[in-house]
């Protein structure tokens, strides 16, 4: 098995299950570099009604659709089980009952094809997923990954290589978004619907706190690189619950919160790119489909000759691609046991 896998694996299956998406995908390295053959994504909806991901619901739904979202990534990829040399599978961090559903099937496939098997970490996948659709996106790079479970700047001089500049001391920034949704009635996920309502926004009306901004922090100190989004979201509870007229008042809120965590993403992310020198951001995560976000980061690091490398919405959320690609990175690693975990330590991550 493993003697397969470091043979440069051509073809990989990539599947993904960690939250409320069952995704499969496939990725093609060849001599023209690495290319995305197919990608199916499932996003799981009956979370809606909940407003928030119900993890035996997600289970359930995976076991479900599993087994035909990776036989239609094969099919659209044009390709069958034969022609697959790698399976890569989500192994953390997640829900570990939707992990689960991920792994087990996986490993049923590799045991019955005698393919290799190599686990990947959901937010490495992340980092990866940008360069699938932007060869530029390669290291070095500044890295802002922005979910719903996790928010870090990070410095990445090379693949394997991720060294902590900062990182969320509550909430995740898609986290806020959610739960800033739902105080505006919005349902779930609050984040694109923050983004539609925030378009109407008066940017003068609500003017919210900055969270572990200010001029005064300096290189070194630790809130430099930091984030914080709980004095933020108390700020609009305060907020909410002053309004009288929360139908008249929920755009204008909506463009207040969306407005002070970009000014927050975005002077964090050109303190990273000073510190480190890099030419790149990358951006990564759910909160990458954000088109305020991106617009504003990508005229800040314009001003400073730096580039913004940003995926599509589809690879910015939760998907296979970006597994099946990170897999390939990490294909030597294969026969190593594969195990569902709801914490994973991101390999490679260096803490200051
Ligand atoms: O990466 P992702 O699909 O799942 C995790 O690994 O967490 O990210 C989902 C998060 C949700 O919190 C969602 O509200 C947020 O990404 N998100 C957005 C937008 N689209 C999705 N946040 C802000 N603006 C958006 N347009
Ligand atoms: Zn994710």
């Amino acid at each position: 098995m493993t003697a397969a896998a470091t043979a440069a694996p051509r073809t990989v299956l990539g599947l993904e299950t960690s939250c409320d998406e069952t995704s499969a995908a496939v990725v093609t390295a060849g001599a023209d570099g690495v290319r995305l053959a197919s990608c199916v994504i499932l996003s799981q909806d009956v979370h809606q009604i909940y407003r928030g991901v119900v993890p035996e619901l997600a289970s359930r739904a995976h076991l479900v659709a599993v087994g035909a979202v990776a036989d239609r990534a094969l099919e659209d990829a044009g390709l069958g089980l034969d022609d697959v040399d790698l399976f890569a599978v989500t192994e953390g961090p997640g829900l570990v009952g939707a992990l689960l559903v991920g792994v087990s099937y996986a490993k049923g496939l590799a045991l019955a094809s005698g393919t290799p098997l190599v686990g990947v970490h959901h937010l490495e996948g992340h980092l990866f997923g940008t360069a699938l659709e932007d060869p530029a996106a390669e290291p070095p790079f500044v890295a802002l990954l922005v979910s719903g479970g996790h928010s870090m700047l990070l410095d990445v001089p090379a693949w394997g290589i991720y060294r902590l500049l900062g990182e969320t001391r509550d909430d995740a920034v898609g986290e806020a978004f959610d739960k800033v949704g739902s105080l505006l009635g919005l349902g779930y996920p609050g984040g694109p619907a923050i983004e539609r309502e925030a378009r109407a926004g008066d940017p003068t009306r609500h003017r919210f706190p900055r969270p572990m901004l200010h001029g005064g922090q300096r290189l070194g100190d630790k809130d430099y690189f930091d984030l914080s989004m709980s004095g933020l979201k108390t700020a609009l509870i305060h907020a909410v619950r002053a309004t009288a007229d929360l139908d008249g008042e929920r755009a204008h809120l909506a463009r207040g919160f969306q407005d002070a965590v970009i000014d927050v993403l975005v002077a964090k992310t050109l303190r990273a790119v000073g510190a480190t020198g890099h030419p790149r951001v990358v951006l990564s995560g759910g909160v990458a489909c954000n088109q305020a976000l991106r617009a504003a980061l990508a005229a800040a690091l314009a001003e400073r000759g730096a580039t913004l490398h940003a995926p599509s919405p589809r690879i910015a959320t939760d998907n296979a691609a970006m597994i099946a690609r990170a897999g390939l990175f990490r294909a030597a690693e294969a026969g190593r046991p594969v195990e569902a975990a709801a914490r994973l330590p991101f390999p490679g991550l260096e803490r200051r």
